[in-house]
């Protein structure tokens, strides 16, 4: 089976092709190069770097105006033709509309002229799913899914079931690191930059707070941090290189501490519920930060876990977890009707209670 897949949902125009490389017996033993036949991204850095951020319409303009080209690059990558392909998979969202309502419309398009089945992917359950794509791994498992837009402990049970542990009451974990480093001027974006800034510190900053630390529900909140860090940083400015690896570092160490304390109090909740676990799977941007990797590599450890890291390509957004979700979801008989309308919000667990700011269930 062979999909094509389009991402579009925020500042990273990408297409894929993959394959689930299913022979009658040797499936099992399949990498990474014999599933993805291409997987193209095209970065906007250089189109929000002015806004130090992500701006809605600037990006959807750049979706528009490569995605075709992009689409056409990877079909040749790959060496097929659109006959070829069983589906194509586009992300529905959720995400910023009108990037998402590009990718749709192009995925809607290539299908209905190709007569192929289209499907909406949810771009969080192509986070979800790349653990399943890159390592086999099997149901259910305890997913921490860690990005830009997104912070949450969730059980994958199944292809599109669900069940959300935990979420932030407030900011993402990505979007903390992208608030702390402009407000460090680090520059944009966040995560890279603090990561590279932190290992050069000689003196971490260590007085910041471990939001959440300790408590029951499994929620997570990083608006108090970028507060504190903030005093700090202006309790010890004027800032200079050295300051600003110092407290860069003290802002990832407080950042994965309190994503530890979360993820270990998770491991325990979720193995009880589900006791054949298989894995503690970590997914999105975020996850592609080696100092929580190797603190999460020793938390499923100690748990008699698996772990399972995607390769840091396929932690940042991109086409072929879209395409993989979309072949998975295809293999069960899904697809969608080419009246499915882009969804801005679209949470996987339809059932978890919604958080107001206190974390408090609304
Ligand atoms: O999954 P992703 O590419 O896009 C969303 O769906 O949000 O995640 C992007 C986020 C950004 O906030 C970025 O700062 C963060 O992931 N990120 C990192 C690192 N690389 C990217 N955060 C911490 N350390 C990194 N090395
Ligand atoms: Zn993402």
């Amino acid at each position: 089976m062979i999909v094509l897949g389009i991402e579009s949902s925020c500042d990273e125009t990408a297409a894929a092709v993959v394959t689930d490389g299913r022979t009658p017996d040797s499936h099992a033993d399949r990498r990474i190069g014999d599933r993805i036949l291409a997987d193209l991204v095209a970065a906007q850095l250089e189109d929000h770097r002015p806004y130090g951020g992500v701006v809605p319409e600037v990006a959807a303009r750049a979706h528009l105006d490569r995605l075709d080209r992009l689409v056409g690059q990877a079909m040749r990558q790959a060496g097929i033709g659109f006959g070829e392909i069983d589906a194509v998979a586009a992300t529905g969202g959720p995400g910023l509309i009108g990037g998402v309502i590009v990718g749709v419309m192009t995925g809607k398009a290539i299908a209905l002229v190709h007569n192929k089945p289209f499907l909406a992917v949810n771009h969080l359950e192509g986070h979800a799913l790349t653990a399943r794509l890159t390592d086999d791994c099997p149901f259910p498992y305890l997913l921490l899914l860690v990005s830009g837009g997104h912070c949450q402990l969730l059980v994958v049970e199944g292809v599109g079931r669900y069940r959300r542990l935990g979420s932030t009451i407030d900011d993402a974990a990505g979007e903390a690191f992208d608030k702390a480093a402009k407000l460090l001027g680090l520059g944009y974006p966040g995560g890279p930059m603090i990561e590279r800034a932190a290992s050069r510190a000689t003196k971490p900053v260590q007085d910041l707070p471990r939001p959440m630390k300790g408590r029951a529900e499994l929620n997570f909140s990083f608006s108090g941090l970028k507060t504190a860090l903030r005093h700090k940083a202006a309790e010890m400015a004027p800032l200079d290189d050295a300051k600003r690896a110092d407290l860069a570092a003290g802002f990832q160490l407080a950042v994965v501490e309190s994503l530890l304390d979360r993820t270990r109090r998770a491991v325990k909740a979720a193995r009880d519920a589900y006791p054949d676990l298989t894995a503690l799977v970590v997914a999105g941007g975020v996850a592609a930060n080696a100092a929580l990797r190797t603190e999460l590599e020793s938390c499923a450890a100690a748990a008699g876990l698996r772990f399972v890291a995607p390769p840091q390509r396929l932690c940042t957004d991109n086409a072929a977890m879209i395409a993989w979700a979309g072949l998975e979801r295809f293999r069960l008989g899904e697809r969608d009707s080419l009246d499915f309308a882009p969804r801005p919000r679209w949470p996987l667990d339809e059932n978890a209670p919604k958080l107001t700011g206190a974390g408090v269930k609304a």
